[in-house]
């Protein structure tokens, strides 16, 4: 990876009227046509109340609605999770905390050459690539043995455990909806058990600062996710989440409280397509910092990622097989490319 400078540092030295280096300058963001929401609840991304998926009675209705949500949107707002609220608030107060530390204290869990875990940016692989107008902190949090403790923050003090319990909390979440979404797709709920034994989850923690030419710049260039199934949070009320649909760039607004989730790249592999990940992309503004948390959840790294035989047994597998491990490092080493990415994992 390339090393590249803190964005926070380099937007606090730009006045409202200086122009942003031509490397984070990217034309096509302003070209590509953004949709209008007219506040229609039909048109809009589909809520899923985790309460009722786990309600004997209503479960049925609910998971039906699941269905269609991943089908039809690869997106979906998940309410009524049951994360606590004090978990995520606490988590929500320490990013805070941490991204107003001075950069000198920040840069003390900085990223390793050939590392991808701590404070830096991601997918920066060559010189001349344009980089996004984000400052970010990744950590393996799952399975256990794999964390770093070395990258997590100790300032503020209360930073590793917040982590600790959000991610434990989130990834019990993904688990058991990565289970309706197994059953609705007709795969034994033994079998998801089992690749999601040792599962991983990574964490990614979005810091997008104001930008005086905010829309010449993307907080994040886009992309669909790579594992099975992302949970995002919105840290601070600043919007700026914006999915790819009908070939316009829609606008996602969080209901308070409430995880945007999303098919990620390995679980339409897995499906055959029968689930299709969705390609999105975040935009900043120029007066407010916009916080966001993703974590992502994926098998462990010995297993198979490869259309499920339950599917292929009357269409065509589509997608090629490897285990996690090897996909996932060519993931890393690749730049975010809209899903061009799971395209050269076609058949
Ligand atoms: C991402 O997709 O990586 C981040 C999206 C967001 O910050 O809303
Ligand atoms: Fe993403």
């Amino acid at each position: 990876p390339v090393e590249v400078e803190s964005v926070q540092a380099l937007a606090a030295s730009l006045t409202t009227s200086d122009h942003i280096p031509t490397r984070y300058s990217r034309p096509e963001a302003e070209s590509e046509p953004v949709m209008i929401i007219t506040g229609d609840a039909e048109d809009d991304i589909p809520v899923i109340d985790f309460h009722k998926l786990l309600d004997p009675e209503l479960s049925d209705a609910e998971s039906s609605k699941l269905d269609l949500a991943c089908q039809n949107w690869g997106f979906f707002q998940l309410i009524n999770h049951g994360v606590s609220e004090e978990v995520i608030q606490k988590m929500m107060l320490v990013i805070e905390e941490f991204f107003k530390l001075p950069l000198d204290e920040k840069m003390l869990v900085k990223q390793r050459p050939g590392q991808l875990e701590g404070y830096g940016q991601m997918f920066v692989i060559s010189e001349e690539q344009k980089l996004d107008w984000a400052d970010i902190l990744y950590f393996c949090t799952s399975p256990l043995h794999l964390r770093k403790n070395g990258f997590w923050p100790t300032k503020p003090s209360t930073f590793r455990d917040a982590l600790d319990k959000y991610s434990m909390e989130v990834k019990k979440l993904s688990n058991c909806l990565l289970g309706f979404m197994a059953k609705n797709l007709g795969l034994a709920p033994a079998e998801m058990a089992r690749m999601l034994e040792n599962g991983t989850q990574y964490v990614r923690i979005n810091c997008y600062p104001p930008c005086p030419e905010d829309k010449k710049v993307l907080g994040v260039s886009p992309h669909s996710d790579a594992s099975f199934l992302t949970l995002l949070l919105q840290v601070n009320d600043v919007q700026g989440l914006q999915i790819r649909r009908n070939d316009k760039w829609f606008p996602v607004k969080p209901l308070p409280g409430a995880f945007v989730a999303n098919i990620a790249d390995a679980f339409e592999i897995l499906s055959n397509g029968k689930y299709k990940s969705i390609e999105h992309r975040a935009v900043t503004n120029t007066e407010k910092e916009r916080f966001s948390i993703a974590a992502f959840h994926g098998p462990n790294f010995n297993a198979i990622i490869g259309p499920h035989s339950e599917f292929v047994l009357e269409d065509e597998p589509l997608y090629k097989s490897l285990d996690y491990e090897s996909y996932m490092k060519l993931r890393y080493a690749s730049k975010l490319d809209g899903k061009n990415f799971l395209g050269r994992m076609k058949l």
